[in-house]
């Protein structure tokens, strides 16, 4: 690493890493329960398992975005963190806020607002956590008196983040109502302001690991931004079609929605075009899997899935069903998982005290078994939902009774989302057993960097030290 305030982002990337692993257990316990019996039925039922699984799904993908900022934005701007003492306050705030609501929730202490049951305490403690965040990264930044297009990005998707997480903080007693702005943090979020940030994650690890130009990269960027607002933005429609509002919605939604995947098809092209310029020669090849792994993987889960129950016509028989934790699973992972997961590899031999084997086999069985058992998991919630639809939704069977006649798929999910949790230990294990590194690079390369000299070429190799 180039300076030394980059560490913070070992300890953000540690804890991301324990609570991704406990999101896979309560992934897995949630799972068996399609299957029955349930021994846990009193102490841990399906509702409790759930929301424990998505929520600290969505604390280490939001852990994993600030440990990688705090890694980018240095660089970028070429300065020191502003404050490290305040990032590591912010950790510690947030780590507990994320732990303390796990533990209300099995006892049932929680909103029930799906995604945003934080109680209103976690609520304000997430926002002086985002607050804290901004606010150093925004003095960093002014500090340096320099920043890229593609932190500018960045710092504009976390802080739309920060502002679309406010209407989570009001409670609504009419349930229309209620819905219809759950969807301006969560919809907003993931196809919106978070595709930002994971647009400038991508822009930064293809100028690094292909060593294509950055200018051209970044032209693009604004590109996949502007996809991503004018698609996004009444895209929200979707998620409106059966809650209570208007019928024009309908149209509104279905129309804009489709036009989503541009923005991916966008990323995907994005990923392939760097890659065939500059070709694979870097050396931390396992960052490039992950890297060009996550735009494929959002183009296929998020754009392809997403647009296959989008339409009013389709949504009507497939909403809320297994059709969307299809969907949901694709998508969360492609986009946000993969590329934290990518940010970490490529970030790894800095801040690790490893040797030069940081794309080792068993990183590659890590990335292998992830993608493959999440391809499974996809396929198998796909063809269970399909079931779910027809024997549900057109024959008219019970909900109980269809859950029944479907129970194969259930099993091949077990199996696929064993294969995956296979791969995601092997990641987490291969990331604890190398030590925390605190010690910057060779100090004449750093000086001349921050006495505003020439700066070290950008690419290939930096990786590998
Ligand atoms: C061992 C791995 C995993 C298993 C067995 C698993 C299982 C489950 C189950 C059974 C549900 C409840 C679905 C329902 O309501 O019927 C669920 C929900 C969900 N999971 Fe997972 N999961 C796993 C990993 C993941 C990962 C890695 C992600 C994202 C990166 C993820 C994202 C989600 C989301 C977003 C939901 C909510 C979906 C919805 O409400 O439609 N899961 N998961
Ligand atoms: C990275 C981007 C995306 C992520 C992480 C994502 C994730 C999710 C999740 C977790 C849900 C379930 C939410 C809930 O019920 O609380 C959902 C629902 C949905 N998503 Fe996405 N999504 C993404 C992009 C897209 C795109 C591009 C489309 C359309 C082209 C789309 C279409 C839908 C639809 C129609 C639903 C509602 C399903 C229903 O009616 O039950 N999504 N998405
Ligand atoms: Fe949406």
């Amino acid at each position: 690493m180039r300076y030394r305030s980059q560490s913070v982002a070992y300890w953000y990337f540690a804890v991301a890493m324990v609570l991704f692993g406990l999101q896979v257990v309560f992934g897995l316990l949630s799972a068996v329960k399609y299957l029955g019996p349930d021994p846990l039925l009193y102490i841990l039922p399906f509702d409790v398992t759930k929301v424990i699984h998505t929520n600290l799904l969505i604390v280490w993908v939001l852990t994993g975005f600030m440990g990688a900022t705090y890694w980018l934005v240095p660089e970028e701007s070429r300065t020191e963190l502003h404050s490290v003492k305040l990032a590591y306050v912010q950790l510690i705030l947030w780590t507990l806020m994320g732990v303390t609501a796990v533990i209300g929730y099995l006892f049932r202490y929680g909103t029930g607002n799906k995604l945003l049951e934080q109680p209103l305490p976690h609520k304000l403690v997430i926002v002086a956590c985002m607050l804290i965040f901004l606010y150093n990264i925004g003095m960093t930044i002014r500090k340096a008196g320099r920043f890229t297009t593609t932190e500018g990005v960045l710092v504009l998707g976390l802080l739309s983040s920060a502002v679309l997480y406010l209407p989570a903080l009001l409670h609504y007693e009419n349930y229309t109502v209620s819905i219809f702005y759950r969807w301006w943090t969560i919809h907003l979020w993931v196809e919106g302001v978070w595709m930002m940030i994971m647009g400038s994650f991508l822009a930064y690890l293809l100028i690094r690991l292909s060593g294509v130009d950055r200018e051209v990269m970044e032209k693009w960027l604004y590109v996949i931004v502007g996809l991503v607002f004018i698609a996004g933005i009444l895209g929200t429609a979707h998620h409106y079609y059966w809650v209570g509002v208007p019928t024009y919605w309908l149209p509104i939604g279905g129309f804009f929605s489709a036009l989503e995947p541009l923005a991916l098809v966008g990323m995907a092209i994005y990923a392939y075009t760097a890659i065939r310029r500059a070709g694979l020669s870097h050396p931390n090849t396992l960052a490039l899997h992950w890297t060009i792994g996550s735009a494929v993987f959002a183009l296929f889960g998020a754009g392809l899935l997403g647009l296959a129950h989008t339409w009013p016509s389709v949504n009507r028989w497939t909403h809320g069903t297994l059709i969307t934790a299809m969907h949901g699973h694709s998508a969360f992972y492609g986009a946000y998982a993969m590329i934290v997961l990518a940010m970490i590899t490529y970030a790894m031999p800095s801040i690790t005290r490893t040797r030069n084997d940081v794309s080792s086999t068993l990183g590659f069985w890590a990335f292998w078994l992830q993608v493959g058992g999440m391809f499974g998991m996809t396929l198998s919630f796909a063809t269970a939902g399909i079931g779910q639809v027809y024997l549900e939704r057109i024959v008219g069977l019970g909900y109980l009774d269809t859950q029944l006649k479907i129970q194969v798929h259930f099993l091949m999910l077990i199996l696929t989302a064993s294969i995956f949790s296979v791969g995601v230990g092997l990641f987490i294990f291969d990331f604890f057993r190398r030590a925390p590194r605190a010690e910057v690079l060779p100090e004449t390369e750093a000086e001349s960097v921050r006495a505003g000299g020439a700066a070290p070429p950008e690419p290939a190799g930096q990786a590998a030290r």
